[in-house]
């Protein structure tokens, strides 16, 4: 997830590009640049890490005069958050940004390569604007070249491309990836990956639909479809509060970022998924030689996301694999051993306690993976090799958006390793990943499960307890529902095996003690039953998750059938996820700073 803006006009082309940058910022800071084309001349200025960064190498520049401008702030998919990765990227004529991931880049990468163009940064982007200008030396137009290159890139994107011979144009192309394009009365046209950096600038917005693409000058904006049809902007008004844009009219952060899932999953399979194996272009296939067990370490969401990778590490990868809680795991003396790779999960890649461990593995000789969402964080830095889940920036303190990130990454590694020890035929892998390819559309929310959960959540505000309990992979899912729920409700919640209830727990059952049973109709579905049903014997209030109705339950959420279990744990998450935010609303908490809760934990 990176940010774009884009600006023509006469007005202060450079604070009109950084202020652009400073609202969405959010969406990726690992560096940022900016290219004002103005009087015929580029200047381009990028610097790596925040944007006061830029703002300082860019202070004495100045720009009174009529300019087109791009700009972007980036979060690392492809090469590393260096000066030469930053956009925008330059050919030999003009710039280029980019939000997405150019699926074919390497393929154009290489034949563009043979034909002598040389490339600067190790970015897929770059291939963009070399191929224009492949394009341009036989095209009778500039806008030709483009809608050429368009039409050659395979992946998701949302592109600027400003040229030297038509200085009063932004070209853009859109798919996959948002973004929109406003205008005023003063005949300035500004681009940005959201709405917000355009309030306050322009009257009018038209949001760009997937496939659209064409040319902005001061006087015409034009845009073409995917079949290549003129159409007519349609613009709307936009919204005046900065907060509630920012929030995209959802109530919360966290609301946003459930709804967002859907979204940054396309962004974590986007080019791993190939069609009998998960290619990860990061890891060095050295990384698992000589490597007999796994051992994962971690805290909070992200432990609980490491748990549900122990089950699918063990099952499809008969990979021995044990999990740890890192501020347990770097006080009691742990056995390493160098056949295991040590692996850690983190959102912000700064945890003091998990960070601690990355460090105890390395001192004694481990191969070490981070499973991260934040590139150039710490753990990033020390670490091996790292997997980046590519869920974008989390706002709100409960974590949502990374851990099912987390869980989709952990998914494909499983798959990865199998094809590496052959423990999976390669007809069993082919439809894994063909299941992988529908977590998106088992994340997204369905109006009518978050209406009925909207409703049913006024039962669930009080009592004694929450027990969460699920089997199999499905438990991880428990604990995760729990945390959720206890973070931003403050009501006493516990995640628990199914199995378990007859060995302690069930003494609690009453009609006070609020029972969400995750009841998958692909893993042990039968047994699960027997063992809500026992709880629902000792009067204990029951919430059923499940495609198959269950006549005991006191309220019941229907999911789909889906083909796998691992569809059914995905669009269970995104239960119990907003099950804990409807319960927060109602009871009045600020759902995205809950109380004695920080973002990020850097502290013992
Ligand atoms: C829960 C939550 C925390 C974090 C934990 C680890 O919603 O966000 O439990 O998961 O503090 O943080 P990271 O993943 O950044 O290491």
């Amino acid at each position: 997830m990176c940010g774009i803006v884009g600006y023509i006009g006469k007005n202060n082309t450079k604070e009109i590009l950084l202020d652009g940058l400073r609202e969405l910022e959010y969406r990726g800071y690992d560096s940022a640049g900016i290219a004002v084309l103005s009087d015929g001349e580029f200047n381009n200025f990028k610097a790596v890490g925040k944007l006061v960064n830029l703002e300082e190498k860019t202070k004495d520049f100045k720009t009174e005069h009529f300019a087109v401008g791009i700009g972007h702030t980036r979060w690392a998919t492809h090469g590393k958050p260096t000066e030469l990765n930053a956009h925008p990227h330059l050919g030999e004529c003009s710039y280029v940004v980019h939000n997405g991931i150019i699926e074919n880049y390497a393929e154009l990468k290489k034949e563009l390569e043979a034909e002598g163009v040389n490339f600067l940064s190790q970015t897929d982007t770059e291939v963009i604007v070399h191929q224009f200008e492949k394009n341009l030396k036989t095209a009778s137009s500039e806008f030709e070249a483009f809608e050429t290159t368009i039409s050659q890139l395979q992946g998701a994107y949302a592109i600027l491309l400003v040229t030297k011979s038509k200085e009063d144009t932004i070209f853009f192309a859109k798919l996959g990836s948002p973004m929109l394009v406003g205008k005023n009365k003063d005949h300035e046209k500004y681009f940005a990956s959201s709405d917000t950096p355009l309030i306050g600038h322009c009257d009018d917005v038209n949001y760009f639909d997937d496939g659209d693409y064409g040319y902005v000058t001061p006087d015409e904006i034009k845009i073409f479809n995917k079949n290549k049809e003129e159409k007519q902007p349609h613009f709307t008004k936009l919204p005046t509060n900065k907060l509630s844009a920012q929030k995209d009219g959802y109530r919360f952060f966290m609301e946003k970022e459930i709804y967002e899932q859907s979204n940054v999953i396309t962004d974590t399979l986007l080019g791993r998924l190939g069609t009998d194996d998960i290619i990860f272009e990061e890891l060095d296939p050295e990384l698992f030689n000589g490597i007999n067990e796994i051992k994962l370490c971690a805290c909070g969401t992200s432990y609980h996301a490491a748990l549900s990778a122990s089950y699918l590490f063990e099952r499809y990868a008969r990979v021995k694999t044990s999990v740890e809680i890192a501020s347990e795991f770097r006080y009691r003396e742990p056995i390493m051993t160098k056949d295991t790779l040590f692996v850690v999960i983190s959102q912000s890649g700064e945890t003091a306690d998990t960070l601690e461990t990355l460090k105890m593995a390395k001192n004694a000789g481990l191969k070490t993976l981070t499973i991260c969402n934040v590139d150039n964080s710490s753990m990033v830095r020390l670490s091996d090799a790292t997997i980046l889940t590519r869920a974008g920036v989390e706002k709100g303190v409960a974590s949502t958006k990374a851990f099912a990130t987390q869980v989709t990454i952990f998914w494909m590694l499983s798959l990865h390793l199998a094809k590496l020890r052959s423990t999976m035929d390669n007809g069993e892998i082919i439809k894994q990943i063909e299941l992988i390819r529908q977590i998106p559309g088992a994340v997204k929310v369905r109006d009518e499960i978050h209406e009925k959960i909207k409703r049913l959540s006024k039962r669930y505000l009080h009592g004694h307890g929450f027990f969460f309990i699920g089997r199999d992979i499905f438990y991880p899912l428990a604990l995760e529902g729990a945390l959720k729920l206890k973070e931003i409700s403050y009501l006493h919640a516990e995640g628990y095996p199914s199995g378990e209830m007859k060995h302690g727990p069930i003494a609690l059952a009453d009609p006070e003690l609020f029972t969400i049973a995750l009841l998958p109709e692909h893993m042990l579905y039968e047994k699960s039953k027997s063992n809500v049903e026992e709880l629902s014997a000792r009067d204990s209030t029951i919430c059923a998750i499940s495609p198959l109705q269950f006549e005991k339950a006191d309220d019941f959420i229907a999911t789909k059938n889906h083909e796998s279990y691992m569809l059914e744990f995905f669009e269970m998450m995104v239960v119990v996820q907003l099950l804990s935010l409807e319960v927060s609303i109602r009871l009045g908490n600020d759902v995205d700073m809950p109380r004695n809760l920080a973002k990020s934990v850097t502290v013992e």
